[in-house]
């Protein structure tokens, strides 16, 4: 199966202007086309400047309404998103859920949202720890992305990234036999509701303190087509990497 990488980087609440050299050098790292896509997310108020700073690169931003317009104090619809020249978002991760109790559903309206702006999608899920300890990972991580989908589930606009909530931002890293295992389930899981096709397109990234030293081990299984990236996303020292083991 022919999935192409995607390696996306999340820049969380990290970023000014003067960080601005890090987006052009990961940009042109990335212009060697090599079957791999690589793109990052940005602070709302870097996308202009990103996309300035790195012509024909993808930028992203990191949330979106589920409205097009409206009293919504401090948010952001992807209508503006776009006009700024972010072309994906990313909804629906797990700091966004904690912090901002976004429910699966919410999720969801924000992913259609997303898309009937024009903008393609990654759609996070993962599990706590306690859920992990209770052996119930996989069941309520593939119900959580189930119920997280936009109505229309199209694995050319969108990918989906599995990050389970204790590995992000801890250096701990799943266990290769646990991520392999919650891949090919989601896989499953997605064919059975959403039909072969869909499922054998879909790209499932993998989150949680990827690095270079551990991305090609990740990248090298059969259902990890890519990695979203938190904090080795930030300087193009430590990013590059982690593109280069995905071209390889
Ligand atoms: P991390 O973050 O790479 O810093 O663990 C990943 C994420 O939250 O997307």
């Amino acid at each position: 199966m022919a999935r192409r990488m995607l390696v996306a980087g999340n820049w969380k609440m990290h970023g000014v202007r003067s960080d601005l050299g890090e987006i052009t050098a990961i940009s042109m790292a990335a212009e060697t086309e090599n079957g791999t896509d690589v793109a990052v997310c940005v602070p709302f108020t870097l996308i202009e400047r990103a996309v300035a700073a790195a012509p024909g690169f993808v930028i992203g931003a990191q949330d979106v309404h589920a409205s097009a317009k409206g009293a919504h104090t401090g948010d952001i619809s992807a209508a503006m998103l776009a006009d700024v020249g972010a072309e994906i978002v990313i909804v629906g991760h797990s700091e966004r859920r904690a912090a901002h109790h976004e429910t699966n559903a919410d999720t969801a309206a924000k992913a259609d949202a997303a898309l009937a702006g024009g903008l393609d999608v990654i759609v996070c899920c993962g599990e706590s720890l306690e859920v992990r300890e209770a052996g119930k990972a996989v069941a309520t991580v593939c119900d959580q992305i189930i119920a997280s989908l936009p109505g229309t589930v199209d694995p050319a606009r969108m990918a989906i990234a599995y990050e389970p909530i204790w590995a992000i931002g801890t250096g701990k890293v799943a266990q290769p036999s646990d991520v392999a295992e919650m891949h090919a389930a989601i896989r499953a899981r997605l064919a059975k509701e959403h039909g072969d096709e869909t499922a054998a397109n879909m790209r499932i990234l993998y989150g949680g303190s990827v690095k270079g030293e551990n991305a090609a081990e990740l990248f090298a299984m059969e259902d990890v087509d890519g990695a979203l990236v938190g904090g080795a996303s930030l300087t193009a020292a430590q990013f590059v990497p982690i593109i280069d083991a995905a071209k390889n």
